[in-house]
């Protein structure tokens, strides 16, 4: 996939009601983006496939819903105030600041290139007999890549780690890394920039600095002994919460990849000490299998264990997606130890220890969590399903070819024409379907146009109503992926629609 391609995700995203540039009359406001029409309810199926498949499908897992502002000690216990920051290098000529791991990371990805260029070379070479693993393996070329990767990973590593912020400047100096838009190799020396924002609170004894959460995660910590004693857990159990977090990205880019505001999905699974790099594993893989559910070519995903873990985890891993820009973290898994939890006794004087049937003793819970980005996700699905289609009769169709438990409308209702008794009759079957689905109306336009605006916000079934449909109650059902019609009667429409865009279908291949 091509930035060409991302271009178009983003204009169609505009032009398709799903996503608008934040405040857009005013000029818009830099990595703020509003939802429209149509992205609303994308996003909220996304959602509610991530919820149902974590809280409804695990009967060891609970949601909350905890506030945004936080008692800002908080903030101090985890570790944001202090460790919540990235590395920063200016250009000088360009003046355009850049995360300095990132620019290093995008540098090392020339060399996975290379290797998957050597790859599909010699499946050429060598068809059906190819054995890419062994292939892999033995290539001198692929392995002298792969030891430059090990080697600035290390570097990178040791940079990050001890502070010595000065070896990652002189890391991205020695690899040559140019200005993206200067071409410039003109560095300011790298540094640390938190990423909270803070606003005041009022209160009788003055004005307080607080924090917009960074992550949702900390509601569910604070709330932990909350759930555990009123839901009567038993470890290993979660907590699952969604909500909008916030963070100053001061090089915020790509759409709505890395915004300012933003929404998590995330899950804290408590469980015994001893017993989080079972449960690491088993998030690592359900988590993928999460993703490639919705149909998604599996080659399109990888894991990226973290060079650089965040100052909570002792083992963390990306879900990476294969974006038109290149592969980049969809979703993380961390294990977090019991950082979080011994942090919030530490400051509030509390106890958050469970006690052990089994074991006959107390202790605080070690967390494994998963951690996804609402819009993030919106991207992947956009990105994945944003198709220009070539039809046998040359012309071209935009098609989105979404999933259809998660598309805006599940189906369009569409008379032939605006007479005759066909909208009455089209309002109708509309009234009862709405019951069950999403549907869009629409009279207006030839049905050819109105088959193409359906197209291209990714309804999987659009239903005409004839002059036909008027005397044997039937009308024409039409597949969006491929545009073939069949002619059904109007009582089973909703056991064929159900069929295809049920939530169920789409949860079961999870179990
Ligand atoms: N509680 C752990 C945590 O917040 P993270 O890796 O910083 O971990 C988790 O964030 C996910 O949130 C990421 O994988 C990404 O999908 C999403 N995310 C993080 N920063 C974002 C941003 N600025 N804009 C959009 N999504 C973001």
């Amino acid at each position: 996939m091509s930035e060409e391609h991302f271009k178009n995700v983003i204009s169609h995203a505009k032009e398709y009601g799903f996503v608008f540039p934040s405040s857009e009359i005013y000029d818009g406001l830099a990595a703020v983006y509003d939802y429209g029409q149509n992205g609303v309810e994308l996003k909220k199926n996304i959602r509610e496939y991530w919820w149902k498949s974590m809280v409804q499908l695990h009967e060891n897992i609970v949601g909350i819903d905890a506030s945004i502002f936080m008692a800002p000690k908080v903030w101090k216990a985890s570790g944001h105030i202090d460790g919540f920051s990235d590395p920063m290098i200016d250009n000088k000529d360009s003046k355009k600041r850049y995360r300095a791991d990132v620019l290093i990371e995008d540098y090392q990805e020339k060399y996975r290139i290379k290797n998957q260029k050597e790859i599909t070379k010699a499946k050429k070479r060598f068809g059906d007999d190819f054995d890419e693993a062994q292939f892999v393996a033995t290539n001198p070329n692929i392995a002298r890549n792969n030891a430059k990767i090990d080697e600035i990973d290390a570097r990178l590593k040791d940079g990050l780690e001890s502070g010595e912020l000065h070896k990652v400047k002189e890391l991205i100096e020695e690899l040559g890394i140019a200005c993206p838009v200067s071409g410039s190799k003109n560095w300011t020396d790298v540094r640390q920039f938190n990423l909270m924002y803070s606003t005041q609170m009022s209160a009788t004894d003055g004005e307080s600095q607080i924090y917009l959460r960074p992550e949702t995660a900390q509601g569910i910590f604070v709330n932990y002994l909350n759930v555990q004693k009123t839901g009567r857990m038993r470890l290993p159990f979660g907590i699952a919460q969604t909500g909008k977090a916030f963070r100053n990205e001061i090089v915020a880019r790509q759409f709505i990849m890395r915004m300012k505001e933003f929404e998590q999905m995330e899950m804290q699974f408590f469980v015994a000490p001893g017993e989080e790099q079972k449960w690491y594993d088993y998030w690592k893989e359900h988590r993928l299998k999460w993703h490639t559910n919705l149909g998604t070519n599996p080659a399109k995903y990888r894991y990226h264990d973290h060079v650089k873990m965040a100052h909570y985890a002792n083992n963390a891993v990306d879900i990476e997606y294969d974006f038109p820009f290149g592969f980049k973290e969809v979703e993380g898994i961390h294990s977090r130890t019991d950082f979080d939890l011994k942090q919030h006794e530490e400051f509030t004087g509390k106890k958050l220890q469970y006690f052990d049937n089994e074991r006959n003793e107390s202790y605080v819970p070690y967390v494994v969590e998963t951690s996804i980005g609402l819009d993030r996700m919106f991207l992947v699905l956009m990105s994945n399903a944003l198709e220009e289609e070539k039809l046998e009769d040359g012309q071209t169709r935009t098609l989105l070819r979404l999933p259809a438990a998660l598309a805006p409308y599940q189906c369009a209702i569409l008379p032939l024409t605006k007479k005759d008794g066909l909208p009455e009759m089209a309002r109708k079957i509309m009234k009862s379907l709405s019951l069950d689905f999403n549907c869009y109306y629409e009279e207006k336009d030839s049905i050819g146009k109105r088959y193409r605006r359906q197209d291209a916000i990714g309804t999987p079934f659009c239903i005409t109503i004839d002059h036909d449909s008027l005397t044997n109650e039937s009308v024409t059902v039409r597949y969006r992926d491929t545009m073939e019609q069949k002619r059904v009667k109007v009582s089973e429409l909703e056991s064929i629609i159900s069929q295809e865009v049920s939530m169920k279908k789409l949860l079961q291949g999870l179990m």
